[in-house]
């Protein structure tokens, strides 16, 4: 069996993007263009939903989404603190106010009843995080939008086949930005997308991406002529490039069979794992669709007899790349230091953040690779949770007796 590195969210990038790549690089075309406009597109129709803007950046998607939803300094916008830093920073750039309501243990995502719990006069967005590619309960936080009038931006940078009750993750509010980084499961490299309720949000996303310049200015060098712009607004530098919708068209062709590769290997795991002594991902829930994203473990050390940290180092040990998703964002310091957020204040998240462990899940993963990450997972958490309840054994000792059973 090959030891070769599993990298940690590879992407599965196969020769059609290979080549479409080399066709925008030999069409003389590679900023934003023609490739973007399909790619806009095709992602809309994929989502049955008419508005779409790419962007650079799920973190920027989010950023001008707060600042086209005509957000303002002293304006709060709730938000889960079991996300990544962009989600949050993003609400910061824009000139709101970010304010955390705790996460369900189960499901890991945000909770209504926190949302409804931390809604001030000051509130006017909520924004939802669909985390490791569950949805959040869209019935109960459109229901609170509704009554509180709050916008909504949905953070599907994991959800980009999520389904809830029968619609599409990015469609329940005014705005669902969507990420292409490069562990996701479509990539471009660096990209993202943003869904809109209407034409003129959409414009303004797209305008906004581009200095502020008026509609259509990426077509100032091309083969109609040169054409002046104006300047409307002080805009930013966030535009997708063509050659990035180059990866992005083929790779969104091949999203409902990667995403059966990632439910087989899902399914493989749950069945692999059942009988250990750690909290495996929640079921997903009926009459919804998992975009499987993040499969995500919880160790306890108390009851596995490792730390999630030296968890962490035993895998990358053993040549699996493994990733935490996340620490909670109040233990962060910059937050601690600007908001006064505290770990101890959202304690659902916390706990997460200190226990959970994401394993590889990539559509390119092998079924050798598959199984390389299932005995070694198994091989240190059977090691480690054994050697607690019979010898009493230090950690770290036990730690370094997993390694000699893996090693042999
Ligand atoms: C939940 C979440 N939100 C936002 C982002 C930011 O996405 P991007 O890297 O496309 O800006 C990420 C990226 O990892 C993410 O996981």
């Amino acid at each position: 069996m090959s030891t070769d590195f599993i990298v940690f969210g590879a992407p599965a990038i196969e020769q059609d993007e290979i080549d479409e790549v080399v066709r925008c690089l030999e069409s003389g075309w590679i900023g934003s263009g023609p490739r973007v406009a399909q790619f806009e597109a095709e992602f809309a129709s994929y989502k049955q939903y008419p508005f779409a803007a790419a962007v650079s950046s799920c973190t920027a998607a989010m950023h001008l989404s707060v600042v086209a939803a005509g957000l303002a300094e002293g304006d709060e916008v709730i938000t889960t603190p079991m996300t990544f830093c962009a989600t949050v920073n993003a609400i910061i750039h824009a000139g709101a106010t970010p304010v955390l309501a705790d996460i369900d243990p189960v499901t890991m995502n945000i909770d209504p009843a926190e949302i409804e719990a931390r809604i001030t006069p000051r509130t006017k967005a909520v924004l939802p995080v669909h985390f490791a590619g569950r949805s959040c309960d869209m019935d109960a936080i459109t229901e609170i939008a509704a009554r509180h009038q709050l916008t909504i931006i949905e953070d599907c940078a994991h959800a980009i086949e999520t389904e809830f009750h029968g619609r599409k993750a990015g469609t329940f509010g005014d705005f669902g930005c969507f990420s292409f980084y490069a562990t996701k499961n479509v990539t471009t490299g660096e990209g993202g997308m943003v869904l809109t309720r209407n034409e003129a949000d959409q414009a303004r996303i797209r305008m906004l991406a581009l200095h502020g310049m008026t509609k259509d200015a990426w077509k100032r060098f091309s083969d109609e002529g040169y054409k002046h712009y104006f300047v409307v607004e002080t805009g930013f530098k966030c535009n997708m490039m063509d050659l990035q919708a180059a990866l992005g068209i083929h790779q969104l062709r091949r999203v409902e069979a990667n995403w059966k590769r990632r439910e087989e290997i899902w399914n493989q795991y749950n069945e692999a794992f059942a009988e250990l002594p750690v909290r495996l991902p929640a079921d997903p829930e009926p009459d919804t669709r998992h975009a499987y994203h993040l499969y995500t473990l919880l160790i306890d050390e108390e009851t596995c007899g490792i730390s999630r940290d030296q968890f962490l180092e035993t895998m990358t040990a053993h040549n699996i790349g493994v990733g935490v998703h996340y620490l909670s964002i109040p233990e962060h310091p910059v937050y601690q230091e600007k908001f006064g957020w505290q770990p101890t204040d959202y304690p659902n998240a916390m706990r997460i953040g200190r226990q959970t462990v994401s394993l590889p899940l990539s559509a390119k993963l092998s079924d050798e690779e598959v199984l390389r990450v299932i005995e070694t997972v198994r091989t240190v958490l059977s090691t480690e949770s054994k050697g607690r309840r019979t010898d009493g054994l230090r950690a770290r000792s036990r730690v370094q007796h997993a390694n000699a059973c893996l090693s042999t």
